[in-house]
């Protein structure tokens, strides 16, 4: 049984809670009927006030796979929102019909307000470019189950890094793991936050590198995290154009890594991998997302203290 009853920061779960949470969504994929009735009667709500595919779907189908049922919206003028109705409000509300929330919102800090209103357990699922603990949930259940270790790694981070709010939650979380070291593949406009390097990085005296140039790098790196240029966090278009192809990931780029290197990435994409890279067999990224339903699916049975 987890103490906490919210996911808002990667941090909220001790590293034992996360490897009980990958040990559980283990057991799922190998025996999913074992579990398909475990959440029957039980309502999951999504409130996303952001775009989503994966991690709405995936946690809809999740609670779907679990016997349960959901509710929600992905268009927040659907909804009281459109009235000026307060997030402490909605989620008061929410509260009323549902077990289990998941919110998505474009203001950094949303999730843990509504959580500071409600015991029904609240998952942030993307705030802002902060952070984004259910992605990081997916890519450690992935590399745990591909590399077999969460520790001694080097993780190349590539992209949009000041506002990639997926990179941010990975580097908290891996930094807990003995030995990782990180190489912060970037443009000067789009370096990891200061508050990444010094309260993360630098506080617990990790290992880390800038670079601007994936390929004087790619040969040192176990995973190879991409992102993609984060549009809609820009203040103007043009840095947006200028910046967004800084980063094409192709065969010719694979040619460089290592064969047993990964590559990962918590899509959507845009540019940042060529469509030649799907083929190669370190790609990784559908696996991926097909892993966030499973851990999405241990996370509500471990929040809704069902096991
Ligand atoms: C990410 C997000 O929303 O931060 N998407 C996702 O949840 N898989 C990454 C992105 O939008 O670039």
């Amino acid at each position: 049984m987890l103490k906490t009853r919210h996911l808002i920061d990667p941090m909220d779960f001790t590293v034992e809670e996360l490897e009980e949470v990958f040990q559980l969504a283990g057991q799922i994929i190998s025996n999913p009927r074992e579990f398909s009735h475990i959440c029957d009667g039980k309502i999951l709500a999504t409130l996303f006030y952001e775009p989503s595919t994966r991690t709405r779907f995936s946690f809809e189908a999740a609670m779907l796979r679990l016997g349960g049922n959901v509710l929600g919206f992905s268009e927040p003028n659907s909804s009281s929102v459109a009235k000026g109705e307060s997030i402490s409000d909605t989620i008061r509300t929410v509260a009323c019909y549902a077990d289990i929330a998941v919110m998505r919102h474009p203001k950094e800090g949303a999730p843990r307000i509504a959580s500071m209103y409600t015991d029904m357990p609240v998952i942030n699922a993307g705030d802002g470019g902060h952070q984004h603990p259910t992605q990081t949930l997916t890519d450690l259940l992935t590399i745990r189950n591909v590399k077999g270790r969460l520790s001694g790694l080097t993780i190349g981070a590539c992209g949009d890094l000041k506002f990639g709010r997926t990179v941010h939650s990975l580097i908290k979380a891996l930094s807990r793991y003995d030995n990782n070291r990180f190489v912060l593949i970037s443009p000067e406009e789009l370096k990891v936050p200061y508050y990444i390097i010094n309260e993360v990085l630098a506080k617990n005296n990790i290992e880390f590198q800038a670079a601007e140039r994936m390929e004087d790098v790619l040969d040192t790196l176990d995973i190879l995290y991409m992102t993609r240029v984060q549009k809609e966090r820009f203040f103007n278009e043009q840095d947006y154009i200028r910046l967004k192809d800084s980063y094409i990931l192709d065969n010719d780029k694979m040619k460089l890594a290592p064969s047993n290197m990964i590559v990962l990435h918590p899509l959507p994409r845009v540019n940042e991998i060529d469509y030649e890279v799907d083929n190669d067999p370190r790609a990784y990224y559908f696996k991926q997302a097909q892993n966030g339903m499973y851990v999405r699916m241990a996370l509500i049975i471990k929040l809704l203290g069902l096991v």
